[in-house]
């Protein structure tokens, strides 16, 4: 069970790493765009705060572009970084090539499990089906983590199935009960897993207690 951040946010990123917990990061252009910074700073400040595989997305949509994107971003980052690939035709192949050549790849935008398989048989080291879009248009995006997995079963596929676009907490204890390798999300989700009014309530009351404790001599 991996637990990644879903953010190119360093502060928030540095943040969850500090709990001790945090197995991974996942980028994309839009996350990077939120940052405001640069690319390829701001990826190699994330796989220095986070040791495990840190998702660097490539913007070319022509396999040779995708492969020439990868292998640029392999050579100037650090060993961490592994490359987040689309999920088309054009990105199968790339996915193929750079996993021949020994680069770890994390296959985006899965939205079928026909998709996680061809990723799968390219080699991907992940695929990453995005739940809560799926969610978005009305259909059910878990149903799509349980049919992958029944198929991974099917054929000990070792790619891993990385549970992305999560909106809630429940996503992620449902893509576990799944079985699902990894789950990318949000700092917000990561709190909310750890979070609970009576534990709250229930340390309020300790620590007053304590006090009268401290307060009588008897600590
Ligand atoms: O890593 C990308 C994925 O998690 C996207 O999430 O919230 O934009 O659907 P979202």
């Amino acid at each position: 069970m991996e637990f990644f951040l879903d953010t190119a946010d360093v502060d928030e990123i540095r943040e969850i790493a500090a709990w001790g917990i945090l197995d991974g990061v996942t980028t994309n252009p839009s996350l990077i765009k939120k940052s405001g910074r640069d690319f390829k700073t701001v990826v190699a400040e994330i796989a220095e705060i986070c040791s495990g595989p840190i998702s660097a997305e490539v913007t070319a949509l022509d396999t040779a572009g995708m492969v020439e994107q990868g292998k640029a971003l392999k050579a100037d980052l650090p060993d961490n970084v592994i490359i987040k690939i689309p999920c088309t035709a054009e990105g199968l192949a790339a996915t193929k090539i750079l996993t021949a050549a020994g680069i770890k790849t994390n296959v985006t935008l899965v939205f079928s499990a026909s998709q996680a398989l061809m990723a799968a048989k390219a080699g991907a080291t992940y695929v990453s089906p995005f739940i809560g879009r799926i969610d978005d248009t009305g259909s059910d995006g878990m149903a799509l983590i349980a049919e992958i997995m029944a198929t991974w079963d099917n054929y000990g596929v070792t790619t891993k199935v990385l549970a992305a676009s999560i909106r809630h907490p429940t996503h992620v204890l449902a893509c576990m009960q799944l079985g699902a390798h990894t789950v990318t999300m949000p700092t917000k989700i990561f709190k909310q897993l750890i979070s609970h009014p009576l534990t709250d309530k229930g340390l309020d009351g300790f620590m007053r207690d304590w006090a009268e404790v401290e307060a009588a001599g008897n600590a």
